[in-house]
């Protein structure tokens, strides 16, 4: 089986409950429990499974293409392995389960996380979760610490990285650190250097070099020296090979994507960076989702996009030293949600108003097969099926990201369930309407795909493509 090697070799102990994770680019990736369940349990079960499956299959559907810079720069044959036997073991393991940080990035996915882990005490969790760690961790071969959090702020991942014995031999040993590189100096890197002895890859984000925005993005009063005194620390033990690979990353958004070529060269240069990884901002930290709109400049329909573009032409972005994580792609967050949710308000006035909807409708349904469907369960399908169910039953509601089963004694599915369906789909989401209906097509789908918005007696720039 040839496969992604993150869906063999990516395993993540995510929280002090115990959820595993395989592949953190992936939706719906969490495969088990480590509380529950043993790792071989987990490695064979059902779910691993079946994610292995698809993938061999060539299906990354379920990959977040933006979040994974394999697909996002056309690299899939990189990471492409080829897999006889599921060990019981995993040989690459990422503990990221401790949720402790000192800083308070801005954009960080891990507030909820690190605010779960103040109001509880999870020690027993812990204890357990060690245990069974104990006896795994030997037969890992690279060992990863600390994706969620601060590793330098995470004693008990720190002490199992100081007491960590591979059977392996320390020449096959890989260990990859990723840090917000804060406490990186001499007193705490004392308390890891046996690491030292392994193949060493450290990894540190660092938000800016201008103190005021990296204080800002970064949640932290500490002054910008520091850091670069740390980097400096860094850099010396990569000169002396007891680092091996040393790697400076960021996270680009609309407060530092200015500083960005300057900000590459000082990693190189100043630093010392093997790498520079530049990864876009994704969704999600403190703010609310207007305010993430806006620090996300790589958006076509940003203010600043075009400014953005001019800024990335820089040749230093060509030097085979920069990861541009998601290649020249743009984000696919698409208009303000302010405007996005005003449009939405428009059509349901329209819809509300509007006594030729069916009319209208039947024109575009599919003449052989009388069945209806609906695509999305936000607004406008709610509104859909309060007013027209009886009209037009509805006998099945795809979506993709709700957990509804049922809305109204209809169930609702995954859009990969329409195989060999035939009728018509109402599409009630707003935007990616062509995007929905080819994979609707792809998937199986035999009938007709009308889009609500085209049915209405305004026209109402959705974003249809
Ligand atoms: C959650 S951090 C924790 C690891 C470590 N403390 C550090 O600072 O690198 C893991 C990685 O996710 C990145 N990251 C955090 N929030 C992000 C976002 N909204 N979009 C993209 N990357 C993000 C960070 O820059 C970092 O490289």
């Amino acid at each position: 089986m040839k496969v992604c090697s993150r869906a063999i070799n990516f395993l993540q102990i995510m929280n002090a409950e115990g959820d595993v994770r395989i592949c953190s680019w992936r939706r719906n990736n969490i495969i088990g429990n480590l509380l529950k369940q043993d790792m071989s349990e987990i490695l064979h079960g059902e779910k691993a499974e079946a994610i292995r499956k698809s993938l061999s299959e060539g299906d990354y559907s379920h990959c977040d293409k933006d979040n994974c810079p394999y697909l996002a720069n056309g690299k899939m044959e990189e990471i492409l392995i080829d897999v006889e036997t599921i060990p019981d073991y995993p040989t690459e393991l990422h503990l990221g389960y401790e949720g402790v940080c000192n800083y308070s990035c801005t954009c960080c996915s891990s507030h909820q996380h690190m605010e779960d882990t103040r109001n509880h005490n999870y020690n027993i969790q812990y204890e357990e979760l060690e245990k069974r760690l104990e006896k795994i961790m030997p037969h890992v071969r690279t060992l990863a610490a600390n994706g969620r959090g601060e590793l330098f702020a995470s004693k008990r991942i720190l002490k199992l990285l100081q007491t960590w014995k591979p059977l392996a031999p320390a020449e096959e040993i890989q260990v990859v650190l990723e840090t917000n590189g804060s406490m990186f100096d001499e007193m705490h890197w004392k308390q890891i250097e046996n690491l030292g002895q392994y193949h060493l890859s450290v990894e540190i984000t660092v938000m800016s070099f201008n103190e005021r925005i990296y204080q800002h993005l970064s949640g932290t009063k500490l002054p910008i020296k520091k850091i670069e005194d740390n980097l400096l620390f860094v850099k010396g033990l990569r000169e002396k090979g007891i680092i091996n690979r040393f790697e400076l990353a960021t996270v680009l958004q609309e407060e530092n994507f200015r500083e960005m070529p300057e900000f590459t060269r000082r990693c190189i240069e100043e630093f010392g960076a093997d790498r520079v990884r530049i990864r876009p901002i994704f969704p999600g930290g403190i703010y609310n989702k207007h305010i993430q709109w806006f620090m996300d400049v790589r958006n076509t329909e940003h203010p600043y996009y075009l400014q953005y573009k001019e800024i990335m032409k820089h040749p230093i972005f060509q030097d085979p030293k920069v990861l541009l994580w998601s290649g020249d792609m743009s984000s696919s967050l698409g208009q303000h949600p302010g405007v996005k949710a005003e449009h939405i308000q428009r059509a349901v006035e329209l819809i509300l108003s509007d006594s030729k909807i069916i009319e209208k409708l039947d024109k575009n349904r599919n003449e052989t097969c009388s069945d209806m469907f609906l695509y999305g369960i936000g607004t406008l399908g709610k509104l859909m099926i309060r007013l027209y169910q009886k009209q037009l039953q509805f006998k099945t509601i795809f979506d993709e990201f709700t957990y509804l089963k049922k809305w109204e004694d209809i169930a609702v599915k995954r859009p990969d369930s329409v195989s060999g369906l035939s009728g018509t789909i109402l599409v009630t989401t707003y935007g990616k309407f062509d995007f929905i209906s080819q994979k609707l097509k792809k998937a199986g789908f035999l009938g007709n795909v009308i889009c609500v918005y085209d049915l209405l007696e305004e026209e109402i720039k959705c974003g249809k493509s």
